[in-house]
């Protein structure tokens, strides 16, 4: 029987995504995130060509996986490989503005010691970013041999900046709280773990149904501008080749954690609190919302207890659990950051609003010279109403959960420089008095950001096939 081509598929074509987007590399715990400019286009895609068998997708794994290799393209670079502008004009706003264009910095609340001018790449006075590699390695030997293997100097590449991205052994971050717990598992992948937990692929991957059960927008091209036939059908559009499909928007955010700040601000308030059991990393927990291990106050209200950490599957209700926030504070990062069911006017309607905004989490902490920060990573097939959303919807509106109203999420939120009673609180719960720590200064600050798309391997051989035409583009 003749296969329906644009049937809803049920099933990822793992084959076809970049690993990175499927896997978070615990395996391969050494990294190093590169970040170019392309010089000379042309030499660009030869160099692609060349190393585009050492890029990694799903499917099966290798026995022992020693290293992967994945790469992203900024708008302006799928402009300069010459991606047809009949394409480009269907990417979504968000992605061909940039995080520095002014609207973005105003949604993003980059201002103040998080503004461009603070910015080590990808801002106003810097090289334009097009690229981003990602490569993962087991041991700092494979990882330097990789790069070396790279040969850059042949590549039409100029670097803006390296940065390592090594996993600690217990994945904590440089505040000391274990990070990248809760993931989004994908329906069309073997999901494991509670139904509010699991999502549909499109809310991460073009080319497959999102939690509204539509295909999220998926730039295409004509069929005459795929001579090779090197795209498959557009989905959503039928007659037309989608560029799209089974590729990703990645935000990269360098976030520099002002650790010693954190701390001494910590232990001064604690020192101020009446009950001498609560110390700063009580204080520290309630911010974040879980203790050290990663075990969530929700579970754990009173002291850190590994034991209650379930990984993955850790997608406890709040409603049902916390609802008054004297557990884990509704300002706490991860109430901001993922509400759940706990949001108005109830768990039903607030776990279906909430699955709306979800993000793969792929970040990795950092250390460059002083500085110590998290390389923020994240998938979403929507940027604007994913990543964007939670930044600024739930973690830098002082306005949130129908109890906040002057305060902003205590570990990457956005500080009002002008107008500090708006967002430097932070409360949590209490019975008979609740807990109010005031003037918060900026804990994270951004220390630049890039929003990429990550093709597939179908939409990478048709982005190296563009160089090699002889038809000039104007001919299409
Ligand atoms: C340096 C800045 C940041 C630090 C130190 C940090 C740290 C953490 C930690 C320790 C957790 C709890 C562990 C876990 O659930 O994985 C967490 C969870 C989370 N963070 Fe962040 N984070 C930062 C920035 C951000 C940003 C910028 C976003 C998005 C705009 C974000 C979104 C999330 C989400 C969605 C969760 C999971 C909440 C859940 O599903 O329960 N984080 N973060």
């Amino acid at each position: 029987m003749a296969q329906n081509p644009l049937a809803v598929p049920t099933v990822l074509e793992e084959s076809e995504i970049q690993r990175l987007l499927l896997s978070g590399y615990a395996s391969l715990p050494y990294g190093q995130i590169f970040l170019f400019t392309i010089h000379d286009s042309a030499r660009f895609s030869d160099w692609l060509e060349q190393h585009s068998l050492d890029l990694s997708y799903g499917g099966p794994t290798a026995a022992h996986e020693h290293s992967r290799l994945n790469l992203a393209f900024t708008y302006a670079a799928l402009e300069l490989l010459g991606l047809p502008s009949t394409t480009l004009e269907q990417f979504p706003l968000e992605f061909q503005q940039g995080p520095l264009s002014p609207r973005r910095l105003r949604i993003l609340g980059d201002t103040g010691s998080s503004s461009p001018s603070e910015w080590h790449w990808g801002g106003p006075d810097d090289p334009e970013v097009h690229l981003t590699l990602l490569l993962y390695a087991k041991d700092l030997t494979i990882l330097e041999k990789r790069e070396k293997e790279l040969s850059f100097h042949t590549s039409g590449l100029k670097l803006i900046q390296k940065s390592p991205a090594h996993l600690d052994p217990e994945h904590k971050d440089h505040f000391g709280f274990k990070d990248g717990i809760v993931q989004p598992q994908l329906r069309e992948r073997s999901p494991r773990g509670p139904a509010e937990n699991i999502l549909p692929s499109g809310e991460f991957i073009l080319g497959y149904h999102n939690a509204r059960e539509e295909y999220p927008a998926s730039p295409s091209v004509q069929d005459r501008q795929d001579p090779d036939h090197n795209l498959p059908e557009h989905r959503a559009t039928p007659g037309a080749k989608d560029f799209g499909c089974n590729g990703s928007f990645l935000v990269y955010r360098q976030l520099k954690q002002n650790v010693t700040e954190f701390w001494d601000f910590l232990e001064n308030k604690a020192a101020e609190l009446p009950e001498k059991e609560k110390d700063a990393t009580w204080l520290a927990a309630k911010m974040v919302g879980r203790w050290p291990s990663g075990a969530p106050l929700t579970l754990s209200p009173d002291q850190d207890d590994p034991n209650q950490l379930e990984g993955p599957n850790d997608y406890f209700s709040y409603a049902e659990k916390d609802p008054d926030g004297l557990r884990c504070p509704f300002a706490s990062h991860v109430r901001r950051s993922n509400p759940r069911d706990a949001l108005y006017p109830n768990a039903a309607l607030s776990t279906q609003f909430t699955r709306l905004h979800r993000i793969i989490r792929r970040g990795r902490p950092y250390t460059l010279g002083e500085e110590k920060g998290l390389n923020f990573l994240c998938f979403n097939a929507d940027i604007a109403n994913q990543f964007e959303f939670i930044q600024h919807d739930w973690m830098n509106n002082p306005k949130f959960a129908d109890v906040l109203y002057d305060e902003s999420d205590p570990i990457s939120g956005y500080q009002d420089p002008k107008h500090p009673e708006l967002t430097h609180n932070f409360s949590i719960p209490g019975k008979p008095l609740r807990t109010r720590v005031s003037g918060l200064p900026r804990f994270v600050d951004v220390r630049g950001s890039a929003y990429f798309f990550m093709p597939s391997r179908k939409a990478l051989h048709f982005l190296i096939s563009l160089q090699n035409r002889k038809t000039p583009q104007s001919a299409w």
